[in-house]
């Protein structure tokens, strides 16, 4: 089902002083159910700003996002969005801070349950009295996922969300966010400027370049997961992107 969430010519401008900058010019693309797309493109190119809008936080100023042929214009459940920062809020638990959004929609033991299955699924379940403070960059980013998912939302955006955590965690979380897409079968939009990342996740990379902030290109990655980094054909379509990437900036 191609058009399970569709991206039609949108544009959007910001005015800044006098001038105007095209943040977004014509953007168009479509996702079929389920699917995993990672958004990449040299910093400034409008990656958070489309994110933005499809999760109904900004207006466009021409185009239209259709979800199961529907237009919309406003936030809403279905649409989940993670941020590069976790955004937990400091004077509530672990637990608390998953279940907030959906508090007054389950009774308290039902509510308990779903949050201790969402901190299982993000392995968390040990920390749940845990201040957000007392976790780790890894952990309080994994707890943003748990918070995000809380809602059951159909579709994840995710905003360069490993980019500030070190190496090897970054390539726990990648793995464990994989595992995490299969199981739930979520529609995930994730947004990284990381060749490597959007090779090791993406079925499909939208590559962008700035000024004004366009699709290049887009491309199928041909390989089964996991990726394997070091594999030849990997390394090839590698290069092509980072020629491709360099050349947006
Ligand atoms: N609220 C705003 N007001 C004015 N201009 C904005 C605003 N938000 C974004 N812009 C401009 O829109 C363009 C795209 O910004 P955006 O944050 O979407 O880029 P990005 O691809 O997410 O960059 P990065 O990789 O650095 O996060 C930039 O030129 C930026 O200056
Ligand atoms: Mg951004």
């Amino acid at each position: 089902m191609a058009n399970f969430l569709e991206i039609k010519n949108i544009s959007k401008f910001f005015t800044i002083g006098k001038g105007q900058v095209l943040a977004l010019e014509n953007i168009h693309f479509e996702m079929a159910s389920g699917e995993l797309i990672c958004l990449l493109g040299p910093s400034g190119c409008g990656k958070t700003t489309l994110l933005r809008i499809i999760a109904g936080l900004e207006k466009q100023a021409s185009g239209q996002i259709l979800l199961h042929g529907k237009v919309i214009t406003t936030t809403g459940p279905e649409r989940g969005m993670i941020f590069q920062e976790p955004r937990l809020f400091p004077w509530l638990t672990l637990e608390e801070n998953v279940g907030f959004g959906i508090k007054g929609r389950y009774e308290k033991k039902r509510l308990q349950r779903i949050v201790e299955e969402l901190l299982e699924i993000v392995g968390l379940s040990n920390f749940a009295k845990a201040w957000p403070n007392q976790l780790s960059g890894g952990m309080a980013q994994r707890a943003a996922i748990a918070r995000a998912l809380a809602a059951d939302p159909l579709i994840l955006l995710l905003d360069e969300p490993f980019a500030a955590l070190d190496a090897q965690t970054r390539t726990k979380l990648q793995t464990d966010f994989l595992n995490l897409w299969k199981s739930t079968h979520k529609t995930c939009i994730h947004v990284t400027h990381d060749i490597d990342e959007a090779l090791i996740l993406g079925q499909r990379i939208i590559v962008m370049e700035s000024s004004p902030g366009r699709i290049r290109e887009i491309i199928s990655v041909p390989f089964p997961y996991p990726r394997c980094p070091d594999d030849p054909d990997f390394l090839a379509l590698k290069k092509e992107l980072r020629d491709s990437f360099i050349s947006t900036m």
